[in-house]
């Protein structure tokens, strides 16, 4: 416990750095999945934008949610959160954004099997989500109101 009082800045420093990772993937995706809907099925242009999206997924989107929890979960551990009123109602709207993450991942392995449930609307709409749970997020931890 010492030493992860000791670290608790670089861990605060290394949660934020992938925070802004995993946002920017969670805004990138269903914009890419916007794009993708646009081509037409079974081009070469749709397998590219297949591919853009499994690499999205793999090196910054999954990597990222893992981090993003195990530092956020080791900085509350370092300074004792885990009691607070603002941590549970943080780690609540944190759960919907992972939540949301696992959609976009699924719907991702949709498209790559070449199906399109929703439309380019309804995805815009969507991509609405982690900006919206970013702002109660921050304003959680920063201002934390109980
Ligand atoms: C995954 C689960 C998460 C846990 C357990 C967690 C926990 C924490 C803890 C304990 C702190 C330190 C607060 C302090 O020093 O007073 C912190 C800082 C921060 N977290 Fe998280 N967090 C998580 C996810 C997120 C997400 C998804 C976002 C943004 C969308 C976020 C944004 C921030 C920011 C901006 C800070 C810096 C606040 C400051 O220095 O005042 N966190 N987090």
């Amino acid at each position: 416990m010492e030493i992860l009082q000791s670290l608790y800045l670089w861990l605060k420093a290394g949660h934020v750095i992938f925070v802004i990772f995993w946002m920017a993937g969670l805004f990138m995706l269903p914009r890419y999945f916007v794009y993708h809907q646009e081509s037409d099925p079974g081009s070469a242009e749709e397998a590219r934008w297949i591919d853009r999206e499994a690499k999205l997924r793999k090196i910054i989107l999954t990597p990222a949610l893992v981090l993003t929890w195990v530092l956020g979960v080791l900085t509350a551990l370092a300074i004792g959160a885990f009691s607070e009123g603002w941590l549970h109602a943080k780690l609540l709207f944190v759960l919907v954004l992972s939540g949301y993450h696992g959609w976009l991942v699924g719907y991702s392995k949709k498209l790559a099997r070449g199906e399109r449930p929703l439309t380019g609307r309804k995805l815009r709409m969507l991509n609405e989500v982690p900006g919206l749970a970013a702002v109660v997020i921050v304003v959680l931890v920063v201002v934390k109101p109980f």
